[in-house]
């Protein structure tokens, strides 16, 4: 658990319609819950088909509102519900309901919401592909975001009528990280973020390559959080088993020579660049087109030294801020203040792999952060997400001292 979320002790207010999805909604309060966040359920009457009230009481711990006349001591829900809310969230949102709310009719409690509301309204759809592509859907939630409301679109794949295409809601995690978005300080608008993430993949035969231990975690949240607090962000990711972050435009790679190419492609559009990929040093001088059976009891292999990436952006570098990562088992900040120089950085993230719980793999990190101009920062083991607020912190500072917006 994160000792901060950006959804610690906020209130929200969840819409469930009427739609097989409604299941969905139930792991969307745990998740929600989980990060701190207060939930109060209203369901539409449809919902109730295909979800209990009973199910959203226990997961939420709170009342659910199924009716504007639930309760003679509680009157106006359809005005206090959302005034206390710092969101409200439709998920799953019908055909029907998104129609309701495009065109302001107000028949039950949760449409009544909808049209009192002065908060954030976050619409997640769910439904049949043809549905979902019907030219009336996409006029209608066309006016939703003219409305100001945030659209989350729904994902492909199979459907539970037996069709393939659009209209699966979107994950519960997707959810929550949108909800973040609305919610979080955008001191990062107009910034354009290029983040590099994960290990990259030198292959020696069609079925072997030298890759290392770095899982993306450090870079992925990195790309989610300079997202969620209001920048643009393009994420270069080698192989990992992560997901594809939401709102994000992901660039996936194999090769450190792959992950040079995209990094040059956008390196002029980007106003700060984040390196945390643990990128091969090394490769294989040539690729065996078959797979390599064993005979000799010995085997070498030529290695050639990759592209230094980070090196050549140093280089190259105008207005952008160049922030690179080390990862060092011993002189942690002698380490990473060397190639804070060599690579003409303004920052260094130096993390000691030798401390349980940082560096590669896991969920927490520990790192020193050094600035070009001679600062440093030095954070206990935290969550990864929360080390990349402190990051994103260093960065706006740094670009504060230069001069303000580049
Ligand atoms: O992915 P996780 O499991 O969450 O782990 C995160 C991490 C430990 C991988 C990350 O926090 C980290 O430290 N990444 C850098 C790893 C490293 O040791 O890099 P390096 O010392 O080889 O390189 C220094 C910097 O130059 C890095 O920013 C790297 O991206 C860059 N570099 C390195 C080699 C190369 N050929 N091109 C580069 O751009």
């Amino acid at each position: 658990m994160m000792r901060f979320s950006t959804l610690s002790s906020k209130n929200i207010l969840l819409g469930v319609t009427g739609s097989i999805a409604a299941y969905k909604a139930a792991e969307l309060v745990r998740e929600l819950s989980r990060q701190g966040a207060a939930v109060t359920v209203v369901m539409t009457e449809s919902a109730g088909k295909f979800v209990g009230l009973t199910t959203f009481n226990a997961l939420s711990g709170r009342t659910v509102y199924t009716n504007l006349f639930n309760n003679p001591a509680e009157p106006a829900p359809h005005i206090n519900l959302p005034r206390q809310a710092d969101a409200v969230v439709i998920a799953p949102a019908t055909a029907n309901f998104i129609g309701k709310m495009a065109h302001g009719i107000a028949d039950d409690l949760l449409s009544t919401i909808v049209l009192a509301a002065q908060k954030p309204i976050l619409v997640c759809p769910a439904m049949n592909s043809a549905m979902y592509e019907h030219p009336a859907m996409k006029g209608n939630l066309e006016q939703l975001r003219k409305y100001g409301y945030q659209v989350v679109e729904p994902e492909t794949g199979p459907l539970a009528c037996g069709d393939e295409g659009p209209g699966r809601l979107a994950e519960p995690s997707t959810i929550c990280e949108a909800v973040k978005t609305v919610l979080e300080k955008k001191d990062l608008q107009g910034r354009k973020i290029l983040v590099t993430a994960g290990p990259t993949e030198e292959p020696i035969d069609p079925v072997r390559f030298i890759s290392n231990r770095s899982s993306g975690k450090m870079g992925y949240s990195l790309a989610r959080v300079a997202r969620r607090r209001g920048a643009e962000v393009v994420l270069i990711s080698g192989p990992t088993c992560l997901s594809k972050p939401w709102g994000i435009e992901f660039v996936p790679v194999r090769t450190a020579a792959e992950m040079h190419k995209a990094v040059m492609s956008y390196f002029d559009w980007a106003t700060i660049v984040i390196k945390a990929a643990a990128v091969a040093d090394y490769g294989p001088s040539t690729v065996i087109p078959q797979k390599l059976k064993k005979g000799t009891p010995d085997l070498s292999l030529k290695l050639t030294r990759t592209p230094d990436i980070l090196k050549e952006l140093g280089k190259r570098k105008k207005r952008q801020i160049l922030v690179g990562f080390a990862a060092e088992s011993k002189n942690l900040a002698v380490e990473a203040r060397r190639k804070l120089q060599e690579k003409n950085l303004d920052l260094i993230v130096a993390n000691d792999i030798t401390v349980p719980g940082a560096g590669f793999g896991f969920d927490t990190n520990q790192v020193k952060i050094i600035t070009a101009a001679g600062g440093v920062i030095d954070s206990p083991l935290l969550d990864k997400e929360e080390i990349a607020y402190l990051i994103l912190d260093k960065v706006l500072e740094v670009m504060q001292k230069r001069g303000g917006r580049s």
